[in-house]
Order: C-alpha cells, then structure tokens, then sequence
C-alpha cells in the first residue's frame, strides 16, 4: 500500500466569533501559510514480532511528544477520535498495519484552528490511504464530531473553512456558503503567545449568555449584523470598509467578556501605527488578533505589534 499525505491550511475568523455559536453569521478565510501535514504508511512486520503493537496503528506526532500505538490513545482524545471515526465510517475492525505521522505549523491553542487542522489531515490520508476517500462533506461532519470533543459546543466554522480551504459565510446548521473576493486585502495576524483553548472561552459565555440572556442575545445579534456587512462589503470590492466593521466587532467581543489585556494592547498598537481596523480572532483571552493593514504598510504595523508584545506576527492576503 503507498503511502498517502494529506495537508490542512489554518484559518482566521474575520467576524462573528462567539455569535456563530448561537445561528449568526460569521466569515472565516483559510490561512495558508500554516498547515498540519499527515502521512499515513503502511507498517513493516519484522517476522515473529506480531505483537498488538507492531501489527495496530501507529501515531506520531513530534510537535507535541507524541509517539505511541493508537490503541493506547487517551481515549476521548482529539487524535485517538479522528483515527477512530474514519474506522468506524469505513467498517474496518482490522485496519492494516501503518504509521500516521502528523507535522504542524499551526500554533496550537491560538485561534488558527490547529485542532480542526488536525482532524482534517489526518481523516482525509487515512482515508486515502486506506483506498477510500472520503468527499469534502464527509470530513468535514467527522471532523466536526472531533471537534465536539475539543469545544464542546463547536458551530463547526473551524472545520468547515479548514475541510473546503476557502472564504466561508458560515450559519450554523445551514448548508456551507463560500463567498468570492474581488478585492483582495491584507490581514496581519499578531499571536499574544498565550494559549487559550476554545472550550474555555465557549463554555465561559455560554455561562454569561445563560445569566443574562437578553444582553448577550443583543450583543449576538449585533455581531450578526456586523458579519453580513462585512460579507456586502468584500463582495462588492471595498474591503477597506471592513476596518471600521473589526473595532466594531473587537467592542462587542469585549462586551463578551473574551479579550484580555494582552490582545486590547496588540490592537490597540495596530491602529496606532495606521491599521484601518484591528480585533481579536477566535475564541479570545488570549490566542491571535488580526488587522486589516495597506499592504505598503503591513511590515511598520508588524512591528509595532510586536514591540506592544506579539510573540509572533504573519502577514497574509486575503484572495
Ligand atoms: C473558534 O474558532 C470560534 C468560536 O466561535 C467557537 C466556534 O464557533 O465553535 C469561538
């Protein structure tokens, strides 16, 4: 069996995180200069060594330490789920031996999907490594199920940009819509370096929304509305209009409860060295912010993100 390598860009919510949550629109761009790499190989047996081990599944991932028998996964874990959920579409009890062996460039815990990233690589190789695969709406609902485990109330935006690698006009349960750019336009992405995982930030507003339903459902509702200005606006060739749509955005996110000290001063120094709209990205508290930034200017902006505390910066277009 030949080996098979599959990659999965990152992603960035332009607008509407949070809200997507809870049936408004949001909009979210694949990144492709960060990517998760899977390779699935199939595994030599030496001759008497039939071991469970040496005949099962084999994941490795050097990023993170990992290098172990699948079987012998956390269970409930993100890797050990998406493994499992291709075996179980497949009905394959007895999977031939082979190694999967996982890369990434995509921080992890940062608002840049790494985790839909990694669902998406490695069910998409095992897949066609296995001689079966699988079409975009299918990885992307195993992924999904994957991601539940992640966040656990996920809208299923991360694996739905990351699965089809294009802009999408993103409600929940509704079918996927991609939106084209006439006018491309440049993000800068600023990582506070402080990991904050989704499930926290996700399960922290639920609380909120829970206590006091009315104000958040305003705050949802006017992120929904900022979200289909945004699409309006980059459809018909103005993407310069969405600078004052992401401070917007950025307010009502901290009305949320979602920024943090860290990504208000990263924003904050964007817009003082000339970005034409600056707000967090993701689940917030920490993770990534992004910037709408004239190409001309965007290396002066990244700097000055990073003097107000960035630990990394990418600049990326939009197209
Ligand atoms: C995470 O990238 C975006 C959130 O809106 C969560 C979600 O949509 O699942 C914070």
């Amino acid at each position: 069996m030949p080996a098979f390598t599959s990659t999965a860009p990152g992603k960035i919510i332009l607008f509407g995180e949070h809200a997507v949550v809870y049936g408004y629109p949001a909009l979210a761009v694949p990144v492709t200069k960060v990517r998760v790499r899977a390779t699935v190989s199939a595994r030599a047996i030496v001759s008497g060594d039939m071991g469970e081990e040496s005949a099962g599944v084999h994941v490795i991932a050097p990023g993170i330490g990992l290098d172990s028998p699948w079987s012998a996964l956390k269970p409930g874990g993100a890797v050990r789920a998406a493994v499992g959920s291709v075996f179980a579409t497949l009905g394959m009890s007895q999977p031939p031996p082979c190694t999967i062996k996982v890369t990434s460039t995509i921080p992890i815990a940062s608002g840049l999907g790494s985790g839909a990233a990694v669902s998406v690589a490695i069910i998409r190789a095992l897949a066609g490594f296995l001689g079966h695969p699988l079409p975009n709406e299918q990885v992307s609902a195993l992924a999904y199920e994957v991601e539940k485990i992640h966040h656990g109330t996920p809208s299923g935006i991360d694996n739905t940009v990351v699965t089809y690698a294009k802009p999408v006009f993103f409600v929940k349960d509704q079918p996927i819509a991609t939106f084209t750019i006439p006018q491309p336009f440049t993000i800068i992405i600023g990582d506070t370096g402080i990991s904050s995982p989704t499930k926290e930030t996700v399960g922290d507003v639920r609380q909120a929304w829970q206590a006091n339903p009315e104000r958040y459902q305003r705050i949802f509702a006017a992120v929904g509305s900022i979200a289909k200005s945004a699409r309006q606006a980059i459809e018909s060739g103005h993407p310069k209009r969405l600078g004052p749509l992401m401070d917007e955005n950025h307010y009502f996110l901290q009305e949320m409860g979602v920024s943090s000290p860290e990504l208000d001063r990263l924003v904050n120094a964007a817009r003082e060295a000339g970005a034409l709209g600056a707000k967090l990205s993701g689940g917030g508290r920490g993770g990534n912010m992004i910037a709408l930034v004239e190409e001309g200017e965007a290396d002066a902006i990244c700097l000055a993100i990073r003097k107000a505390g960035a630990v990394g910066t990418i600049i990326t277009q939009v197209k």
